[in-house]
């Protein structure tokens, strides 16, 4: 046999190379719009920030294999939130200290004394983590880096950790600039004593306590993952509200882990709940939605944006995925609303997606419309029906329902029959939500391969589920049952693969 001539190893290599390339994310299950890493596990998304042009994403990330372990700041960046590019791991575990869950700030002054350049720096708050050993407890401790290249490259604070209560459960810390307080603020919980603790710093090193919050709403498991956010009411007008986030887990409304909210003020030490302690609002009904973080110092005219982890620490690390584990919802505009029933949380995927949109379908040519990545904007009439929505990912009587229990005054989302749902007992699921449709049922969906994200009304119902559906399984349905629907509208768009 002859031998290769090197220009023909040269060129085999290079096929090779591009082929491997271009298969990645085009595995099955991997999400065409949504960001998951190349390989290996995520959960949380961490260090939310815009900063000179670009959005950052941290996500906590496993180096080393595709189940939790390891932790470190895995990093992304995206100039318009929904094309991202991963970079190279930003904060690694080191000396067993493993970067747990935190935030990033743009220090524009300088507080930190860390900035070389005049625009400032970036300095990530996040908690170290040091297992516990034979004869030690674990530890965790909040403890800053600072970046001086736009996040690419981090140096971890010599004096490390800033905020040590000698503590096994005291992490995930969000920090943002009060301008009312004048001073940074850390949200940062106390899981097992179901409380978020507040803290002020003029220079993000030295902290002071100011107040704490809780246990009200949902006191299960433990808390996690505090967000503190000033949002508008009904966008218009200067009134605002602060929005307390909180992940639990377990506790969650559908099992595993889930999150709640609070709504109300902030004096700059201490957050008063508007509503009763025993009101539990939660942010997402669906199984999938845990530990989602707003950015911090987001460019003006842009809504406040909010992602989170679409995953339930019940059956994360079973996820028939490869070679990768975890993904992040869509980022998501909140704000707040004025309801019958008192202020909520509204949220709706950010406008930036719809340049995604490609195919365009609607009722008349419904039949035509398939795929895998999909986008539908819906209004339904429920007229006499009992229970009316869609079934997508459908082929051969596996599919994904959303629809309207008319009896029960509940939004569903059916994931039973959905593909693969037997990797894990507490995967398959059939979920409500209570939701008033008024005189019509308006459904914005969002179908990614592996995800369904359903925003029902304005946004004020936002249910977010993981799926497994066949390699096939790209029908959409119209669907009615017990009686005669009113008119349907429908838009549909297979959106675009963002790699
Ligand atoms: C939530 C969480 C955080 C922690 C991180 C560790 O999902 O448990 O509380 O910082 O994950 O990976």
């Amino acid at each position: 046999m002859p031998l290769a001539s090197p220009v023909r190893v040269l060129s085999l290599f290079l096929c090779l190379t591009l082929f491997a390339q271009s298969d990645t994310y085009h595995e099955q299950y991997r999400p065409a719009y949504h960001f998951s890493p190349k390989n290996n596990w995520t959960n949380d998304p961490n260090g939310l920030v815009y900063f000179n042009g670009i959005y950052h994403l941290f996500f906590q990330y496993n180096p080393m294999g595709d189940l939790w372990g390891h932790m470190s700041w895995g990093h992304a960046t995206s100039k318009d939130l929904v094309h991202w590019q991963q970079e190279p791991v930003a904060l690694q575990e080191e000396n067993g200290v493993m970067i747990f869950t935190g935030s990033a700030v743009v220090d524009a002054r300088n507080t930190s004394g860390f900035c070389s350049g005049k625009a400032g720096c970036l300095v990530a708050v996040y908690t170290g983590h040091t297992p516990k050993t034979i004869d030690k407890p674990a530890l965790q401790t909040q403890n800053l880096a600072y970046s001086n290249d736009d996040g690419r490259t981090w140096t971890k604070y010599a004096r490390n950790p800033v905020l040590d209560l000698h503590m096994s459960d005291f992490r995930d810390p969000k920090v943002f600039w009060s301008n009312a307080a004048r001073q940074w603020i850390m949200v940062v919980s106390l899981p097992d004593d179901h409380k978020a603790q507040f803290y002020g710093s003029p220079d993000l090193k030295s902290w002071s306590q100011l107040g704490s919050f809780g246990p009200e709403g949902a006191a299960e498991g433990q808390w996690e993952c505090p967000d503190l956010i000033e949002l508008p009411l009904d966008r218009k007008g200067k009134e605002t509200r602060w929005v307390l986030k909180i992940g639990l887990n377990p506790g969650g409304i559908q099992g595993g882990s889930g999150e709640q909210y609070f709504i109300g003020r902030f004096d700059g030490k201490r957050f008063i709940n508007d509503n009763k302690p025993s009101l539990t609002l939660w942010t997402d009904y669906g199984k999938d939605c845990y530990c989602a973080l707003t950015f911090n110092n987001m460019p003006p005219g842009q809504p406040h944006t909010m992602m989170g982890w679409m995953d339930n620490w019940q059956y994360a690390s079973q996820l028939p995925t490869h070679p990768w584990r975890g993904q992040m919802t869509v980022p998501r505009a909140v704000s707040l609303k004025k309801f019958p029933e008192g202020i909520r949380l509204v949220q709706q995927p950010i406008p930036g997606l719809e340049r995604l949109r490609e195919r365009h379908f609607t009722m008349k040519n419904l039949r035509e419309a398939s795929g895998q990545s999909l986008e539908i904007l819906s209004a339904i009439k429920i007229g006499g029906a009992t229970e009316v929505g869609w079934k997508v990912l459908a082929e051969d009587g596996t599919f994904t329902a959303i629809g309207y229990d008319v009896r029960a005054g509940q939004l569903l989302v059916d994931r039973t029959h959905s593909g693969d749902v037997s990797f894990s007992e507490k995967f398959p699921a059939r979920m409500y939500a209570p939701f008033k449709p008024g005189s019509r049922l308006r459904l914005h969906i969002l179908i990614d391969r592996s995800s369904v994200e359903v925003f029902a009304g304005d946004g004020q119902v936002a249910m977010t589920n993981l799926v497994f559906p066949r390699k096939d399984a790209s029908k959409v349905e119209f669907y009615a049952s017990g009686g005669k629907p009113g008119p349907v509208t429908a838009d549909i768009w297979t959106l675009k693969s963002i790699w």
